[in-house]
């Protein structure tokens, strides 16, 4: 089965053509329109990917031998995202696939990232436990099969990368400013100015905007004492915290409900100092970990078209796809 997957839920314009679960060829465009903003703007997120759909297709079917004639399915993600966004690659998706006179597959969003590590690494061994980290989600989710999720952590307030990316714009930094401040607090000392780490308690549950509070406030301090020099001191101590508190709950979900391997994905999963922790993690509890490239921990469209594809492998009844559906929470997909 070859799909030609298309990903639009928020400022990642991607198509790839997936075949039989292997990623053939796969284009992915950042928007850069946002950059100004300090953020996505949801309404130009819309407009570019309008724009930049046909090209981006034209460019993967080229990057293989094949034809529209030789594809078996077009695949999208219908949600959860924005939704004007969503719009533009569900009607794309469902165009074509009337043109070409091939089946449309619907695909959830949070549902294609847990799956994204086998991409690259073969089939997870079962149940695993998914760390979820983006701009939008930060979400601990046991994975017991296709369409088997039971989400047992998740933030109460903002997203992993949404805390790196308020931080970075506070720096100066442009949009999205992870990469950025990963990459200078990796330069500094965390014990030089330490903050919180959040959400000290039981609960697998995640909090963040404590700790960018406490970030502004001290950043503030900087300013005032003519002492900006320390910045990169500051951002270690916030990643030294945001990670910390990642870690521990991952740590205390192993302990619960003893997977058989740890999978972290999304686009902060490319935190340098979370993927070296996380492996000590999984080291020590003697499971694998497993984590996607940087190119498919962001938003692409691969992830779509390998879960469209394993979804119609485990013979998964074709639904959703009448619709976009900006929230659409991934314990409604379990059965
Ligand atoms: O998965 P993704 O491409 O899009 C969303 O669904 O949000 O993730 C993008 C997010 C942004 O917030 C970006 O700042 C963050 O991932 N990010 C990072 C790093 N690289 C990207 N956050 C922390 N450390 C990084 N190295
Ligand atoms: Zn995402």
């Amino acid at each position: 089965m070859i799909y030609l997957a298309i990903e639009t839920s928020c400022d990642e314009s991607s198509v790839a053509i997936v075949d039989g679960g292997r990623v053939l060829t796969m284009q992915t465009v950042t928007q850069s329109v946002h950059r100004p903003y300090g953020g996505v703007v949801p309404e130009l997120a819309g407009r570019s990917h309008l724009e930049l759909l046909s090209r981006l297709t034209r460019q993967a079917l080229a990057g293989t031998e094949l034809k529209f004639s030789s594809l078996n399915a077009v695949a999208a993600t219908s949600g959860p995202g924005l939704v004007g966004s969503l719009l533009v690659g569900v009607n794309f998706a469902r165009g074509l696939a009337v043109a070409i006179q091939k089946p449309f597959r619907s695909v959830h969003h949070i549902e294609a990232h847990l799956w994204s590590a086998e991409i690259e690494h073969g089939e997870v061994p079962l149940p695993f436990l998914g760390l979820l980290v983006s701009g939008g989600h930060t979400l601990l989710v046991l994975v017991n099969s296709i369409r088997q999720y039971d989400v047992i952590g998740e933030t109460h307030d903002d997203a992993l990368g949404e805390a790196y990316d308020k931080v970075g714009k506070l720096s100066g930094f442009e949009f999205p400013a992870g990469a950025e401040v990963d990459k200078k607090a990796s330069t500094g000392d965390a014990k030089a100015m330490p903050l919180p780490v959040p959400m000290g308690d039981q609960s697998l549950d995640f909090s963040f905007s404590g700790l960018k509070t406490a970030f502004l406030l001290r950043y503030q301090e900087l300013v005032h004492q003519n002492r900006l020099s320390q910045l990169p001191d500051l951002l270690a101590a916030f990643q030294h915290s945001a990670v910390t508190s990642v870690v521990s709950k991952t740590a205390s979900a192993i302990l619960r409900y003893s997977p058989r391997a740890l999978v972290a994905a999304g686009g902060a999963a490319a935190n340098s100092l979370l993927r070296e922790k996380l492996s000590t993690l999984a080291k020590s509890s003697q499971i694998p970990f497993l984590t996607p490239s940087i190119r498919y921990c962001m938003d692409n469209a691969g992830m779509i078209g390998y879960v469209a594809w394993k979804l119609d492998q485990s013979g998964t009844q074709v639904q959703f796809e009448n619709q976009v559906y900006p929230r659409w929470p991934l314990v409604s997909l379990s059965h």
